[in-house]
């Protein structure tokens, strides 16, 4: 198992950012994970897991050991009537796999297709997008728990899903490597074109066979027009979260502003599209040096090529302060800081 030093980044985050860690090493198995966490161990250095690097943003170097989760393998591991549950190594990469399951004929993910990253991060931030999120077709996890080496299943209710949240990201925050995840996928499908731009993809595509292939390549069409392809351009998708506010905050931005992107969730509250609000404080296209917000799409930042990873996080600052000031609502930021 190779252990480099200081090791360049660029080409491990879909920003972009070209900072260092300190150690770097890629395992493809819990063993190989094990032995590699132990010399960690005895340097007293931080540790941190990396998958497909599409939710992070470096703003310095990283002075401890980064390893890549490259753990493969796709398999079935069991059947009844309705459903397929369908296992993959957390280094798979998430479209792919997308991709492997709707060749199977396997209903539950095309509405994700073509989201960047790996499969080991899908729980870790309940990865969502066009009406569906992954804990509604989730089975269950297995995690190498770092502390005591020990592997850990956790089932749906253990991963404490939220908004893109989950356990993993709050009180578990960085003690858990994952390993696998198994998706537990329908035979039948119950297609979701609950999202209002699917609809209208579809019947631009002139489909009159609903199927999940073109749901898939609905969501294929619709992402690629308007989001940054990070091979292309360094992003992490939406930068913020779209915030929720309750009936009274909701009543009073309506009345000041009858624009406003808003649906209703649970509890009489109400969600706000992130995008709306920092596209109507001025920030759509903007471009300061190389760091961006793309100029289809105001929730995702851009780096065009050589942004530090703090241009890009000071940028972020400048926009939560002046939603803040314009509409009282407070934006977090949805990517990983480190
Ligand atoms: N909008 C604007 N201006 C903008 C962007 C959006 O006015 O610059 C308004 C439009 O009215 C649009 C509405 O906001 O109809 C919603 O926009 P969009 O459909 O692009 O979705 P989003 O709420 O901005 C969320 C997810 C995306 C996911 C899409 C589709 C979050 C933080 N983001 O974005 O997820 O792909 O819905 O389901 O919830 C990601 O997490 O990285 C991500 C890309």
């Amino acid at each position: 198992m190779q252990v480099s030093e200081n090791v360049l980044l660029k080409s491990y985050n879909t920003f972009g950012i070209d900072a260092q860690a300190r150690y770097f090493a890629a395992f493809s198995s819990v063993a190989a994970l094990q032995e590699l966490t132990a010399q960690q161990r005895a340097q007293q250095l931080p540790l941190m897991i990396l998958g497909g690097g599409s939710n992070i943003l470096f703003t310095q170097d990283f002075n401890g050991w980064l390893l890549k989760n490259e753990i493969k393998g796709i398999s079935i591991v069991k059947e009844d009537n309705d459903y397929v549950y369908v296992k993959a190594g957390a280094g798979e990469n998430w479209h792919q796999f997308v991709q492997h399951c709707i060749g199977l004929n396997l209903a539950g993910l095309e509405n994700l297709s073509l989201i960047p990253g790996n499969v080991g991060a899908s729980p870790m931030q309940n990865i969502g997008a066009y009406g569906v999120e992954i804990k509604d077709v989730f089975h269950e996890l297995e995690a190498l728990h770092l502390a005591d080496n020990k592997v850990v299943t956790f089932n749906n209710a253990d991963c404490h899903f939220g908004y893109r949240e989950s356990v993993f990201k709050k009180e578990y925050r960085q003690q858990f490597a994952i390993l696998s995840v198994t998706y537990r996928l329908s035979k039948q499908p119950h297609f979701n074109t609950s999202y209002g731009a699917i609809n209208e993809e579809l019947q631009r595509m002139n489909v009159s066979d609903l199927s999940i292939q073109a749901i898939s390549q609905a969501v294929i069409n619709i992402r690629s027009s308007k989001l940054p392809d990070p091979a292309k351009i360094g992003n992490a998708g939406s930068f913020f979260k779209n915030p929720t506010i309750n009936k009274a905050q909701y009543t009073a931005l309506h009345e000041a502003y009858p624009q406003l992107v808003a649906y209703p969730v649970a509890d009489e509250q109400f969600k706000l599209a992130a995008g709306w609000l920092i596209e109507q404080c001025g920030w759509k296209g903007y471009r300061k040096g190389d760091a961006g917000v793309h100029a289809k799409q105001a929730l995702v930042l851009v780096n065009y090529g050589h942004a530090r990873g703090r241009e890009i996080y000071d940028l972020s600052q400048e926009i939560l302060d002046s939603v803040e000031e314009k509409f009282g609502v407070a934006l977090e930021r949805e990517v990983n800081i480190c």
